[in-house]
This record gives C-alpha cells, sequence and structure tokens, in this order.
C-alpha cells in the first residue's frame, strides 16, 4: 500500500480571500508600438497573507493589481481570486485603496465609504451602519460628517481604506496607499494597517517604493524586475508580529532590504 503522504489530496476548495496568478502576460497595443508590461507571472497568495509587491518605477505593480481588482483583463494566462476568474470589478471579493485618497470633496467622510454602496442601491439605513463600522475600524469613529479639506492626509487615507472595506471583502489591494503621506503618518499609517489586518484575517497585497516598509509590513515580499516585469525574488519576511520600530535596525531586517535593493538596483 502507498503511504498516505504521497497520495495525491483531492483539491480543497479554496478559502474566501486566496489569489492565484497564474503565467500572466500583458501587453499594451498601440498602433505606434506594442508594449510587453507583464511577462509570465505566477503568484499564489494564500488566504490572509500580506504580501508586499516591490520593483522599479514602470514595471507593471500598478498593472498586475488592476488586474487583480478585476479592472483590467490580462492578455495572457489566468487569474483568480477566491478561486474564480475576475473579468470586472467585484467589491465582495476585492477592496481597493489607491496612492490618493481619491475622495469625492463635496460628500463627507461617511458619504465618500457609502459611495460603493450606494452605486449599488443598497438602503440608506444599511449603507450608514456599514460605514460607521468601517471608519471605526480605522480609528475614525466621530468623523463621519466631516468633508476631505477638514482632514488631514492620513485621516483622508483612512476614509480611503475604509471605503475598502465597507463591503467587507476578503481580499484588499493597496497601490502605494502612504506614498503622498510624510514620514511620521506613514509609519503610523503602516502600524494602524496592520492593526487593521490582524482585526480582519484580511489578504492584503501592497505596492510600495519603501524598501523599509515592504519589510516591516509583509509576511512575504515579491521583487519584480524592470519592464517587462517579471518575479525576480521572493523572500519570507520571518521576523515575529506584532513588528516593532526596534526591529527596523536590526540584522534581519537590514539583510532583507539589502537582498530587495540588490535586485532593484540591477533593474535601474
Ligand atoms: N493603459 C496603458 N497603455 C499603454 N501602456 C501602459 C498603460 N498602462 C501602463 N502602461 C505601461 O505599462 C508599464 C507598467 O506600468 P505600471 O503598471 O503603471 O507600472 P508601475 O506601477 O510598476 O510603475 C509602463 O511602461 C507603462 O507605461
Ligand atoms: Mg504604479
Amino acid at each position: 500500500m502507498q503511504p498516505l503522504a504521497n497520495i495525491t489530496p483531492l483539491k480543497a476548495p479554496p478559502r474566501a480571500g486566496s489569489i492565484q496568478v497564474s503565467n500572466v502576460g500583458q501587453v499594451f497595443r498601440s498602433s505606434k508600438q506594442d508594449v510587453v508590461a507583464l511577462e509570465n507571472i505566477s503568484i499564489d497568495i494564500k488566504p490572509g497573507r500580506f504580501v508586499v509587491l516591490v520593483g522599479p518605477s514602470g514595471c507593471g505593480k500598478s498593472t498586475l493589481l488592476m488586474m487583480m481588482a478585476g479592472l483590467r483583463q490580462q492578455t495572457s494566462g489566468s487569474v483568480l481570486v477566491n478561486g474564480a476568474p475576475i473579468d470586472k470589478p467585484d467589491p465582495d471579493r476585492v477592496g481597493v485603496v489607491f496612492q490618493e485618497a481619491s475622495l469625492f470633496p463635496w460628500l463627507t467622510a461617511e458619504e465618500n465609504v457609502e459611495f460603493p454602496l450606494t452605486l449599488r442601491g443598497t438602503p440608506k439605513a444599511e449603507r450608514r451602519a456599514k460605514a460607521q463600522d468601517a471608519l471605526k475600524l480605522v480609528g475614525l469613529d466621530g468623523f463621519g460628517k466631516q468633508h476631505p479639506h477638514e482632514l488631514s492626509g492620513g485621516m483622508k487615507q483612512r476614509v480611503s481604506i475604509a471605503r475598502g472595506l465597507v463591503q467587507d471583502p476578503p481580499v484588499l489591494l493597496m497601490d502605494e496607499p502612504f506614498a503622498a503621506l510624510d514620514e511620521q503618518t506613514r509609519m503610523t499609517m503602516g502600524d494602524e494597517l496592520l492593526r487593521i489586518w490582524g482585526a480582519t484575517g484580511k489578504t492584503v497585497v501592497f505596492v510600495t517604493h519603501s524598501l523599509t516598509e515592504a519589510v516591516y509590513l509583509a509576511d512575504e515580499v515579491l521583487v519584480m524586475s524592470a519592464r517587462p516585469g517579471q518575479i525576480v525574488d521572493r523572500l519570507q519576511v520571518t521576523l515575529p508580529r506584532p513588528r516593532t520600530y526596534d526591529m527596523l535596525s536590526g540584522d534581519v531586517f537590514g539583510t532583507l532590504r539589502d537582498r530587495i535593493w540588490r535586485h532593484i538596483r540591477k533593474s535601474a
């Protein structure tokens, strides 16, 4: 009889929050010339993981995130979220947060967070309750009636995160969400995000240019090469959680950051 370990198990149904990117390519076609943005990308993300994407400017990080969000279709290969293709935006599966908070200035914080639900015709009372929960989660309880111009950069980005979470999707995609913030606010927001992630168990895919931010936040860092973007390294960050400021000056941290930097320097 075969030992048990050699028997291939039946494929378990993927749990909510899994992402499988298989042999994905993206070519932007134009009358002048075709641009191969991404080539042969394969990524398997387990539910609840915090994965960070880094790579030189223009290597296709945003394009990859757009495909995971159903905002753009890949030219080849497949992208599955929760085990099913994502061929259009699906806020029940995937929430998205961009670099600029991109809030509507004429709406209050609460109304901005409610907006995706408004689009779907969710009744007002339910919308309001969900928006209030989401604002509470990001630490903005009591700020719902403020307009964006009354909020600091960090607070606006919190509103934007709340909007990404309002439908409680298992996956949150974040494209350089803290890039426009000053360094102190950025550190605080990183800790806040880790707290929210810990409290909700969501899968997070996070794009950043900051190598320190990458290592500080991630379970795993995926490093991409210059165009055509490919994954050139995958680093497991085994630093314990909660992550602390002291870790930034430790050897483990430094070694990981250097390894990423060597790849990026090569591509520059
Ligand atoms: N809509 C588009 N049409 C043509 N080229 C595009 C389009 N979007 C992105 N690109 C090109 O694809 C490459 C990857 O872009 P992007 O995903 O924005 O990179 P990153 O986010 O890593 O900086 C770049 O060379 C960019 O110019
Ligand atoms: Mg980008």
